[in-house]
């Protein structure tokens, strides 16, 4: 990672999409960064200091995280192979639906709500940062009334759509 300029402050959305396209290029540079294929979704950590982490995660078959936040870390993704889904939870009504391929990119507010899975075909590798450090996740699901009920979990713990009841 030498030609990143690490973050002096905590990033806004906009730049921390920018810090995550920079590290994506220095990591299209890594030699084997990219075989992050153990799994339907498996990840790296690519960065860690004060202000931001941020995670390569390879995407394949029907890997999908099921509705969360970032528990107040803004986030930027960058898409560097395949397709990726990203939804925005909306009361009322169905998700917002956005779609992204090799060489987009994208950011969301620290009060995001959202989830993203692969958007089918190849598998799909993509570059997010967090900022500040993502260290907690809130988990979204319906108990057996459907009421919406939020779980936290550690940062640590990869998120699964299957273990959360996603109706849209
Ligand atoms: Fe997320």
């Amino acid at each position: 990672m030498s030609r990143v300029l690490a973050p002096r402050r905590v990033l806004e959305p906009a730049a921390a999409e920018r810090f995550a396209a920079s590290l994506a290029r220095s990591a299209m540079r890594r030699c084997g960064l990219g075989d992050v294929v153990a799994s339907a979704r498996s990840y790296e950590l690519i960065w860690a200091d004060v202000y931001v982490n941020a995670w390569i995660i390879r995407w394949s078959d029907d890997a999908d995280t099921g509705f969360h936040d970032h528990d107040g870390s803004a986030a930027g993704i960058v898409v560097l192979e395949g397709d990726v889904v990203e939804e925005r939870l909306a009361l009322g009504g169905s998700p917002i639906t956005r779609r992204f391929g090799a060489g987009q990119s994208f950011h969301m507010p620290a009060s995001a709500i959202h989830r993203i899975r692969h958007g089918g075909g190849a598998s799909a590798l993509t570059v997010h940062a967090y900022s500040p450090p993502l260290t907690v996740q809130g988990v979204y699901r319906e108990d057996a009334q459907g009421a919406l009920e939020r779980f936290t979990a550690p940062y640590t713990e990869e998120l699964r759509g299957e273990q959360i009841a996603a109706r849209a």
